[in-house]
């Protein structure tokens, strides 16, 4: 399968190692590599034995860290193809033209857990997408839940500090989660839509392959005149969404920890080629105030019979990558990788995060060069005056700096005809205030309709997550405090989770009623997901 990105990726595999004798890394070659050099027989060994030291100087430099969040992943190559032209919302060159397959590599991780922590444990998955697309890289990082637990990327750090083991030994308390977790969540209101949906049986996927991805925040379509349109993105798996029961995942943690990432590596290597489509909830600038909760808010849907999906291309996995650490770890996603009509929104989530990804790369891939790893390396092509640093791989001649009559070899500005990328022009006003909008309140609505959408035995699940988790808590007031957020999703859910938790659910208490959002009247949304 030759495309733009296997063919790059061609054109920088190592030698292959039998072509000729084994070497040092300055290519000296080798004729001894299992005894060092010693005086004698049974002397010290010499400091002069350089091939000694490169060998273990070299493997002792293996490491890089491991992310910071989604530490363990799996990743494959493979190409998405749009249905029909989408230039009506959005110029981005990959959405235009059905013809075209635009390469991509896709990682799937799990969120808490180390490297070498298991795959089929209670978690959030990752599902992060790069399109290697014309224009340059388009990264699409997404969950495969459509809601996150915070609601300003400035809790992040103490969130993830609470979802990780304790501080002093590394243990949770618990199995999957423990005291600081729910202590988080009994104090942070905002976090119960996205733990119900960690309760649900979404939190234990059977197969990378059947499972939803989700953009989570809402993004902007620009088309060729300049106009925007509000975007959420969603992957359907072509097999259906499939997960594990609770007890089948932990025996599967002991038996086969490597399941999630076998099943990829399997398939793929079988040409049983995993297939997604992608969809888009199409919202009109017009239409941004007509919901009952904040488009801006990450912690709420756009509920699907307010404005459907519409599915505009799909994307199929059909290769493995040739070797882990150069591309499923070394591959760097980064929200604000954003190509031509395709913009951001002032969800600070977001906003954060487009900070976050590349501060925390410059740490993880050792300076700021990572783009020249081959995984990363867009196959546009790319002029600019970024120079030097460590691991620079390529040798820049001419001038290195714009404007400039001077040189020969500086590059021109392109013109946004020309395909530049241009910020969608929004007015913003107001005074600097460190204070979240009202319009972000409402944290039970949507996480009582999340419990009212499941069938019997999907609630009976939850029930059970919930005991099994929080059960393990050790501060009787953090399972309390816990239970009594929870009587404002749903009472019967909070007496059920009380009652196997140790705890009351307090007396008397109000689960809301989710009404219909005015939104339904959205009048410029066709129900077929045009607007
Ligand atoms: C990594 C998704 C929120 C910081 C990742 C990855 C995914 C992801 C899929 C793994 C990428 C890979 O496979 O290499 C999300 C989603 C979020 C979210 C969907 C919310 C909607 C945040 C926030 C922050 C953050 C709020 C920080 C403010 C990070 C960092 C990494 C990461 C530092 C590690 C990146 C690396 O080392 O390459 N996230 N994340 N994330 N995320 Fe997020």
């Amino acid at each position: 399968m030759t495309d733009e990105k296997q063919k790059q990726r061609d054109s920088v595999r190592a030698p292959d190692p039998s072509d000729g004798p084994l070497t040092t890394d300055q290519g000296v070659a080798v004729e001894h590599t299992d005894d060092s050099l010693t005086v004698g027989d049974r002397g010290p060994t010499l400091l002069e034995d350089f091939h000694f030291r490169e060998k273990i100087t070299r493997f002792d430099h293996e490491r890089i860290p491991e992310r910071v969040v989604h530490a363990r992943g799996a990743g494959a190559y493979g190409f998405f193809q749009p249905y029909a032209s989408c230039a009506d919302f959005t110029r981005a060159a990959f959405l235009q033209d059905p013809s075209l397959r635009t390469p991509v590599f896709v990682r799937f991780s799990t969120v808490q857990g180390p490297r070498g922590s298991a795959d089929t444990v209670r978690d959030v998955r990752g599902f992060a997408t790069k399109f290697y697309t014309p224009e340059g890289n388009y990264d699409l990082v997404g969950n495969n839940f459509p809601v996150f637990f915070i609601q300003d990327g400035i809790k992040f750090p103490d969130f993830v500090h609470a979802v990780k083991p304790e501080p002093h030994n590394e243990i949770p308390t618990g199995a999957s989660a423990h005291d600081t977790l729910w202590d988080f969540v009994s104090l942070q209101p905002e976090t119960l839509h996205t733990i119900m949906w960690l309760m649900s049986d979404r939190a234990i996927p059977r197969s990378y392959r059947m499972m939803q991805g989700f953009g989570v925040h809402t993004f902007r379509f620009v088309n060729a005149a300049g106009h925007g349109t509000f975007v959420k993105f969603h992957w359907k798996p072509k097999l259906g969404v499939h997960s594990l029961v609770w007890d089948e995942a932990q025996e599967i943690q002991g038996r086969d920890p490597d399941f999630n990432r076998r099943d990829l590596w399997d398939t793929i290597e079988a040409g049983q080629y995993p297939e997604w489509e992608l969809g888009v909830q199409l919202i009109p600038e017009e239409d941004e105030h007509s919901f009952d909760f904040d488009l801006l808010d990450a912690t709420k849907i756009v509920p699907e019979e307010q404005v459907p999906v519409r599915p505009i291309g799909r994307m199929v996995l059909n290769r493995n990558p040739d070797n882990f650490f150069a591309e499923t770890e070394q591959v760097a996603f980064h929200t604000a990788n954003v190509v031509p009509g395709i913009d951001f929104t002032n969800d600070p989530l977001l906003q954060a995060r487009n900070f976050s990804y590349l501060d925390t790369q410059l740490l993880r891939l050792g300076g700021p060069n990572f783009a020249h790893i081959p995984v990363n390396r867009p196959v546009a092509g790319v002029r600019n005056n970024q120079r030097d640093g460590f691991h620079q791989e390529q040798i820049h001649t001419g001038t290195n700096y714009t404007p400039n009559s001077l040189g020969a070899g500086c590059p021109v500005l392109a013109s946004t005809d020309a395909g530049a990328y241009r910020h969608l022009t929004e007015q913003v006003d107001g005074q600097k205030i460190r204070r979240r909008s009202p319009s972000f309140d409402n944290h039970y609505l949507q996480a009582a309709l999340f419990w009212r959408s499941m069938s019997d035995w999907e609630q009976q699940h939850i029930i059970d997550a919930f005991r099994f988790e929080l059960g393990k808590v050790s501060a009787k007031d953090v399972r309390a405090r816990t239970v009594e957020q929870l009587t404002l999703v749903s009472a019967d859910l909070a007496k059920a989770v009380a009652e196997g938790v140790g705890v009351h659910a307090p007396e008397g208490s109000q689960t809301p009623t989710p009404e219909p959002s005015p939104a339904l009247s959205l009048e410029n949304n066709k129900g077929d997901g045009s607007i």
